[in-house]
């Protein structure tokens, strides 16, 4: 799989040439393992940075895989210290990137499988639905909890954000579960 950093969005409506590929964003929570994540789904370990300081990714950055489809890495949301306007999920520059990617075929939500969803998630549950644009919901950091409450976890937080169980996969950078569960769902969401 060959995989190339295209290029950062830093303000709204200024993104880098994709040339028309289908696209699936990642959206969580700061610290949440959206860099994480695309380096293990990617299996290239430092692409997306990783940050030891929640907040570090500001920008909107894109991932082409295979020349096939890009994997977007938003600014995770929710790290304090910012106004209150940057803090939420909808931050100018994410608006503009949902109102402006044709492109887009698919959001990935990132949840900690030791938090339970607040507003923002929610948020981003219904802003998908009124977009009706596909959401899969990832449980991250699965490795934090005992094998025996996984499966329940992924049901738990799937019911309380009304995702289907069947677009709900727990994830971990550290044993790479789910990986092979969310390739493919990629290729099914990007067709082929
Ligand atoms: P921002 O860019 O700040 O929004 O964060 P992010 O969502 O991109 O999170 P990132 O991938 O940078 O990961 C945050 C921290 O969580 C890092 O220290 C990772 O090593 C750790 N982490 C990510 N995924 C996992 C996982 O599956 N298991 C464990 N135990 N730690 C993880
Ligand atoms: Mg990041």
């Amino acid at each position: 799989m060959k995989i190339e950093y295209i290029g950062g969005a830093y303000e709204p409506g200024a993104f880098p040439d994709t040339s028309g590929l289908p696209e699936i964003c990642f959206i969580g929570r700061s610290n949440v393992g959206k860099s994480s994540l695309i380096n293990t789904l990617t299996g290239h370990r430092q692409l997306a940075r990783v940050s030891s300081t929640p907040g570090r990714t500001q920008a909107i950055h894109f991932f082409s895989v295979a020349q096939r489809y890009c994997l977007v890495d938003f600014p995770g949301y929710g790290y304090a210290k910012a106004p209150k306007k940057i803090r939420m999920s909808f931050q100018p520059l994410i608006r503009s990137y949902l109102d402006s990617r044709q492109t887009l075929r698919a959001g990935f939500l990132l949840v900690d499988v030791r938090r339970d969803p607040r507003q923002d998630e929610h948020d981003v549950v219904a802003e998908f639905a009124t977009r009706k644009l596909p959401l899969l919901l990832v449980v991250t950091k699965i490795d934090k909890v005992s094998k025996t409450r996984r499966g329940g976890r992924v049901q738990q937080l799937a019911s309380a954000l009304k995702v289907d169980q069947r677009n709900a996969v727990g994830f971990s950078t550290l044993s790479k579960d789910g990986k092979d569960k969310l390739i493919r769902h990629i290729d099914r969401l990007v067709g082929g």
